[in-house]
């Protein structure tokens, strides 16, 4: 099984509407004057809601491959439920990835195991592919819960009917700190988690999905983490502001001579 490579940037609620447009256009030139290889690379970008209208235009009128996602959707698909975002919503402005339960939602926002799997549900119900954020604090790596992450997996999609899906392994000790994992402590606990999804939804799933690598993924260490065999892809929160970076990040194959 060859799962293709993803390359996410997570701009979390950096950057409006017009320089949303003006960011997406410098990545796609960037890559486009490398002739950058959408099909063995995917690359997803996820802007803010209120950017979202606009990079959906821009890619559709520009021919962009660069695909759309959101940050975080609703449970529910539509009421009373005031400042939420709908599922069906992003599937209407061609948004294909959603994030769900990124570490700033759990713990900013509250959301728990429960409430994850409830918006991976409504992903779902909504043809979205969800990239399921998990990953332990400092505190709980040095108290040995190294297997938190495929907990919290497993507790994101128990009962959950699924074809398809990305899960993003973000230390929070590493996310926005600088402080990046080293690729063998990503690889050990993605690797974890694969075999946790093997045994509880079967090898074929399991060995379909990606697995990526997020925090502090810059252009001088994407490389390291591609390497690993169970490593798929990279969620960028900062890296992903710059279109020179991000785009560097993306070409991680000429970095590792592939
Ligand atoms: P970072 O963020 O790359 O800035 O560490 C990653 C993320 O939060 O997805």
């Amino acid at each position: 099984m060859t799962r293709t490579p993803l390359i996410a940037g997570n701009w979390k609620m950096n950057l409006d509407h017009q320089q949303a447009i003006a960011l997406i256009q410098k990545i796609a030139w960037t890559l486009s004057d490398a002739d950058f290889d959408y099909e063995a690379v995917e690359v997803v970008v996820t802007p803010p809601f209120t950017d979202l209208r606009s990079a959906q235009t821009l890619i559709d009128a520009e021919g962009f491959k660069i695909v759309l996602g959101a940050q975080d959707l609703s449970d529910n698909d539509s009421g009373a439920f005031t400042g939420d975002i709908s599922g069906e919503f992003l599937s209407r402005l061609n948004c294909q990835y959603v994030l769900v339960g990124h570490s700033e939602r759990r713990t900013i926002h509250g959301e728990d195991d429960e409430k994850v799997r409830l918006k991976i549900q409504a992903a779902i119900r909504h043809n979205l592919i969800p990239i399921l954020c998990v990953g332990e604090t400092l505190e709980q790596r040095n108290s040995g819960q190294m297997d938190l992450s495929v907990k919290q997996t497993l507790a994101a999609l128990e009962g959950v009917n699924l074809e398809n899906l990305v899960v993003a392994y973000e230390p929070v000790w590493a996310i926005g700190t600088g402080e990046v994992a080293s690729a063998e402590q990503a690889e050990e606990v993605i690797s974890m988690i694969r075999k946790g999804l093997a045994e509880s939804k079967g090898a074929e799933f399991a060995d379909k999905t990606r697995i990526l690598y997020g925090g502090s993924v810059k252009a001088n260490n994407v490389a390291s983490f591609m390497k690993m065999p169970n490593i798929d892809g990279v969620l960028v929160g900062g890296a992903s502001l710059d279109s020179e970076e991000f785009a560097n990040i993306a070409r991680y194959r000429e970095h590792i001579g592939v």
